[in-house]
């Protein structure tokens, strides 16, 4: 498995909408398992494949709490689509490897129902609730070139990529020292 580089805000492969993907075969497999192997070395709990640079509808989750002791669980899903989204919403701190080192409260659904092509091709249907719904509705928003940062207020937004940009601009000059 190769680990992938992730691309970071504001890169326009981020803005793309991601082609769905014909068929769940060996070279998509891969591009499953460097995905995940990608997101586990971030420490993330989720990854789409623009993330990676390939605008293909596809993308890898793992809930797992690993300070409760929980295996892993990883998630494949290629071809995502919500079916269903409850007109409860939650509010929880997202943040994303493609914006790093910030985090922002978004609201969204408290749950969700998702039909998508599973790691071996198969149809399959998840229903979600809690941390699990909302990486999938990340993670799906990421595949129509939708970032969480979109769903702050302006006013927010701003002020989070200021934050971004100071913590790169402090990084530069840390390497020129
Ligand atoms: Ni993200």
């Amino acid at each position: 498995m190769t680990r992938l580089k992730i691309f970071e805000y504001p890169d326009p492969v981020l803005r793309q909408k991601a082609a769905p993907v014909a068929e769940v075969d060996d070279e998509l497999r891969r591009l499953f398992d460097d995905m995940l192997e990608t997101m586990y070395a971030a420490a993330g709990v989720g990854l789409a494949a623009p993330q990676v640079g390939v605008t293909k509808r596809v993308i890898v989750i793992d809930t797992h709490d690993e300070e409760e002791g929980e295996a892993p669980r990883p998630l494949y899903l290629a071809n995502p689509e919500i079916v269903f989204r409850s007109d409860e919403q939650i509010c929880h701190d997202e943040g994303c490897l493609s914006v790093p080192d910030q985090h922002a409260e978004v609201m969204r659904s408290a749950s969700v129902k998702v039909c998508y092509l599973d790691y071996h091709g198969k149809p399959r249907e998840i229903e979600a609730e809690g941390l699990l719904a909302i990486a999938l509705q990340h993670e799906i928003d990421h595949l129509d070139g939708v970032l969480y940062i979109d769903h702050l207020s302006r006013l927010k937004r701003q002020m989070l990529i200021k934050k971004l940009q100071k913590m790169r601009a402090g990084e530069r000059a840390g390497e020129e020292e």
